[in-house]
């Protein structure tokens, strides 16, 4: 398939950051009732950060709805390594985003399911997302849609690879990949594929090879990120290092 993605490269990590920043506050603009889809990890810490600035600059997050990509199972809302507390800490407490706007799947619920299910309505029901702000894993995986997710999967429980575990436990987030939760509820890649834009971050040497299956790659399960190749909307930001196995 011929990739229809939009790829913009800059030099460093930081002006990936503005840019993505600079998008989303363009949306925001032009619809302030728009709904922002949000990814954590590292990459998009900086992002966050110019967020804020804009913010202080004037821009009014308070009629935006924001849906996260995803959650830990059995992580307490108020576990340091959840994703809503990382969500509040890097982000919403920053903004003047209102709490029942922001969205994140609840990784203690006894009907994860039901969860789930709720998850796609309410985003539905605020009229889809506008733009959706992703990462993507060293595997391909997009939010926590691992190699062999269905093109058409939809927000769910599913198990963590041994790779994503290892990822998340290299000291940045978990100390130790035993403390690493061994499911998490994710969007869908049917789900992501909805939003209206979709702005993938890639930054370092670590995700260059990821990001060239992606844009370069067959259309397959086998890198989910490669399963954005003929969405209507996507632009990868990369910063040079993970642009570097694209010209060969
Ligand atoms: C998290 C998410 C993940 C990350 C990916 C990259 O919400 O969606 O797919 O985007 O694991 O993580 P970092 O940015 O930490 O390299």
């Amino acid at each position: 398939m011929t990739t229809q993605i939009h790829v913009h490269v800059f030099p460093t990590s930081e002006e990936v950051a503005a840019a993505a920043a600079e998008r989303i506050a363009t949306v925001v603009r032009e619809k302030p009732t728009c709904v922002l889809g949000l990814a954590t990890g590292s990459t998009p810490e900086a992002t966050y950060g110019k967020m804020i600035e804009l913010y202080h600059q004037g821009l009014d997050f308070s009629r935006v709805s924001t849906f996260n990509l995803d959650e830990y199972a059995g992580l307490q809302c108020d576990h340091p390594q959840s994703y809503r507390a990382f969500m509040e800490e890097r982000l919403f407490r920053h903004l003047n985003l209102r709490p029942w706007n922001t969205h994140v799947l609840n990784g203690t619920t006894q009907f994860p399911a039901l969860e789930c299910a709720a998850y796609e309505q309410q985003i539905q029901a605020r009229g889809g997302v506008d733009l959706w702000l992703l990462g993507i894993g060293q595997n391909g995986h997009i939010a926590f849609n691992e190699p062999g997710s269905p093109l058409d999967s939809r927000t769910r429980v599913v198990a963590l690879t041994p790779s994503t575990i290892a990822a998340n436990s290299d000291g940045r987030f978990f100390a130790d990949p035993k403390d690493v939760p061994r499911s998490a509820l994710t969007a869908g890649i049917g789900t992501i594929r909805e939003a209206r834009q979709l702005v993938l971050l890639a930054t370092g040497q670590k995700k260059a090879e990821a990001v060239a299956r992606a844009l370069k790659g067959d259309f397959s399960v086998d890198c989910p990120a490669s399963l954005l190749q003929d969405h209507r909307d996507c632009t990868f930001l990369l910063d040079e290092a993970a642009a570097s196995l694209l010209k060969s």
